[in-house]
């Protein structure tokens, strides 16, 4: 490793747990912690200014847990605070889960690409002005589902809820001609499923993966052999949010509750 002895992770709730899933698989040696901010979930319908308080508190508290990697794993936050976290911790790495899949998508096989974001992320016009730096012959159309996150952290996966709702957004005229389709909030690679049911010949982004490639690259080895373990905390720990996050990524860890103020 470049030297990197913790990772840091964050979201609103249980969507960054898709990229923790991820960068487990991938970095299965390097400690890490994960902070779900489910007080102020959802992130996606809060003001910038919010969405950039809550990630320096929560940053702060990551850095003085020993971690010198931070992963913003929420699309929202990467959006709306990514810029303000790298100036305001310069000694941290940083890792944004937008610029892995925006170099992915501008090297990439697909002229008409879809995203599906919150109103944050779709608001701040982070990934069509990103893709259109690296390569603006790639169209990109943008679509704000705020629905998804949470018929997500409220349980309706797999109930059949979640494909309709998922159906309604997609027959958006926007998402005309698409051929690929980017879940651009953490939650939404939970939809892979309901999404492949009524996707034809759209392929789906493997978000999660390619920012694991972008912290292992950052870390600079392959992985560990050892796994190790890591550690969970919420700033409002409920007994339906770990129900879920049990029964959806398998976390049996504890969790501990932090609020940040
Ligand atoms: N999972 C987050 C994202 O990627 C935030 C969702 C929310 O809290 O609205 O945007």
């Amino acid at each position: 490793m470049k030297g990197i002895q913790k990772i840091g992770l964050f979201d609103s709730g249980l969507g960054g747990l898709t990229v923790l899933q991820a960068l487990e698989q991938r970095l299965p040696g390097v400690p890490k912690i994960y902070y779900g901010d489910t007080l102020h979930l959802p992130y996606g319908d809060k003001s910038d200014a919010a969405i950039i308080s809550y990630s320096t508190k929560i940053v702060s508290f990551l850095a003085s847990e020993g971690c010198d990697l931070i992963v913003v794993a929420c699309n929202s936050a990467s959006a709306a605070a990514g810029k303000v976290l790298e100036a305001e911790f310069p000694g941290l790495v940083f890792i944004n889960v937008i610029d892995p899949v925006v170099a992915a998508l501008a090297s990439g096989p697909h002229e008409k690409v879809g995203l599906l974001g919150t109103r944050a992320t779709v608001r701040s016009g982070a990934y069509p002005t990103k893709l259109a730096a690296l390569n603006p012959s790639v169209e990109l159309c943008a679509l704000a589902t705020p629905l998804l996150v949470p018929l997500i952290e409220d349980g309706f996966l797999g109930t059949g809820i979640e494909t309709q709702v998922l159906k309604h957004y997609l027959d958006d005229k926007v998402l005309d001609g698409v051929q690929a389709l980017v879940p651009g909030c953490t939650h939404y690679p939970l939809l892979e499923q309901a999404a492949a049911a009524l996707l034809e010949g759209v392929d789906w982004i493997d978000a999660p993966a390619l920012v694991a490639e972008a912290v292992a690259v950052e870390c600079g080895s392959s992985s560990a052999d050892a796994e190790v373990e890591t550690t969970f905390y919420l700033s409002d720990k409920t007994p339906s949010f770990m129900e879920l996050a049990t029964k959806t990524f398998g976390i049996k860890a504890q969790w501990n509750t932090k609020v940040l103020d």
